[in-house]
């Protein structure tokens, strides 16, 4: 299995392209099933759970192909999906697909809307918490959909197809979300989602469905109305930047130091975790071009974070936050509100000299003044990228294994960050 070596101590100073965001593309990709014309995704980054998406999405009878590379192309620029849902063969999503991650689970809400019927197997993905999908059940039951678990599966039917309703979850999900919406736009009638994910990823759903005809208001707030069409059609949409790329190289830099341009980037996805580094000590600055970010001379400063639902701070960039203020000057704390069991990273973390306290979901991180390398160990997603930004500024070798959680949802990851000077490389074995 493939590591990642690493030498601390290099500031990092130059260009990072930024990826199109792995989380709004992958209910992008599942919207395809809602038509049997082409939808067509630009800016669709190169990651594992893209590739792992395709293969459940051709189970059910898509076809996909990828544009191939162009003369001039930048080596990390995203690539192009065309996808056809022109008939849907399957209606079952198998436990040995649907297993390897939570967000193919979301194929229920189209499989429903289109064809009235679905089989997807409870979901995996990240251990970071017990993950139940209630809200999914409860939320397409209220489309009209007659939802019973057999052996392991949702069995879902619908006839006479799925009928607009109100649907109020009882907490922010941003899967649930995404779900009731795709499956609100074919019902008859109207349908409101209330306590909805306020995510850009939703945002950008949402537009995309509408491009593809679906009549949908509110997108971006916590109330969203949707009228049910009859049928969707083709378009060709480009995904919004990385706000979760862009947050973790951004509290690289401020943890290396040096000057990076994070090209394509926008601040306006990711305002409260900008803030949260500006008061750490980071300078921060859109420009056409991207987000500048900059940590000159001072040291880190303490922050206190927790973690919420958009616009909040991101769960997804609790651990890499946490990996700077290891080596802030003074001490800071980390709630972590969404999911119960996301701190995996602090026993890693600790292992490269961190000194963290845990009682239950709040960490009391106690600044330290050098991080020393050592082998750890990737335990989900982003757990293990911020063992990455440890290592590039931990004295000596960090060997990071288990590498494949990176692969699911960092393009390139050592490139990116060789290209602005850190000595990091991928050792394949
Ligand atoms: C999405 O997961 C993201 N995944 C996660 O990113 C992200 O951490 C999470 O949203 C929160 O922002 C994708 O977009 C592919 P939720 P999702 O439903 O939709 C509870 C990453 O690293 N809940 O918003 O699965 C749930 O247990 C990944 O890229 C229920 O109780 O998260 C959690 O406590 C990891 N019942 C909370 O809601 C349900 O039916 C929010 O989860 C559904 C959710």
């Amino acid at each position: 299995m493939d590591k990642i070596r690493i030498v601390g101590g290099n500031e990092l100073n130059g260009t990072i392209s930024i990826s199109g965001a792995k989380n709004a593309a992958l209910p992008l990709m599942i919207a395809s099933l809602l038509t049997d014309e082409t939808l067509t995704l630009e800016n669709v980054p190169r990651l594992r759970d893209v590739a792992q998406l395709t293969q459940i999405l051709s189970n059910h009878g898509v076809d996909y192909s990828v544009d191939g590379k162009r003369a001039g192309d930048d080596s990390l620029k995203g690539q192009t999906l065309h996808l056809t849902a022109g008939e849907i063969v399957d209606t079952t999503a198998p436990y040995e697909l649907v297993s390897k991650m939570r967000a193919s689970f979301w194929v229920i809400g189209p499989l429903l809307a289109r064809m009235h019927q679905a089989q997807v197997s409870l979901p995996g993905g990240c251990a970071i918490g017990t993950r139940p999908v209630d809200f999914f059940i409860d939320g397409l039951r209220a489309l009209g959909a007659d939802l019973d678990i057999d052996k392991g599966y949702i069995v879902g039917s619908c006839k006479g197809g799925l009928k607009g309703a109100r649907v109020n979850f009882p907490k922010v999900s941003v899967g649930a979300t995404h779900t009731v919406l795709m499956a609100a736009t074919l019902a008859k009638g109207e349908t409101v989602i209330e306590n909805a994910a306020r995510e850009p990823e939703v945002v950008d759903l949402a537009n995309c469905l509408k491009g593809m005809g679906a009549i949908i208001e509110g997108a971006g707030t916590d109330t969203i109305h949707v009228q049910g069409v009859d049928r969707l059609h083709a378009y060709r949409h480009a995904v919004i930047p990385d706000r979760i790329e862009t947050g973790t190289y951004a509290m690289a830099v401020a943890m290396t130091g040096g000057k990076v341009l994070l090209e394509g980037a926008r601040a306006d996805l990711l305002d409260s975790a900008i803030e949260t580094l500006r008061g750490a000590g980071a300078e921060i600055t859109q420009t056409p071009e991207g987000l500048l970010v900059a940590r000159n001379g001072n040291g880190i400063k303490p922050v206190d974070i927790s973690t919420e639902p958009f616009p909040g701070f991101p769960t997804d960039l609790q651990a890499q936050f946490m990996a700077l203020m290891t080596k802030a000057q003074g001490t800071s704390r980390i709630t972590e509100n969404i999911f119960e069991n996301r701190f995996m990273h602090v026993q890693e973390l600790a292992r490269l000299g961190a000194k963290i306290q845990l009682d239950g979901q709040v960490a009391t991180i106690e600044g330290v003044s050098e991080l020393h390398g050592a082998q750890v160990m990737a335990t989900d997603l982003r757990a293990s990228v911020s063992l990455v930004i440890a290592g590039l500024v931990a004295q000596g070798e960090t060997t990071v294994s288990r590498v494949y959680h990176l692969d699911r949802g960092f393009e390139r990851l050592e490139d990116k960050l060789s290209r602005c000077g850190a000595q990091i490389e991928r050792i394949s074995a």
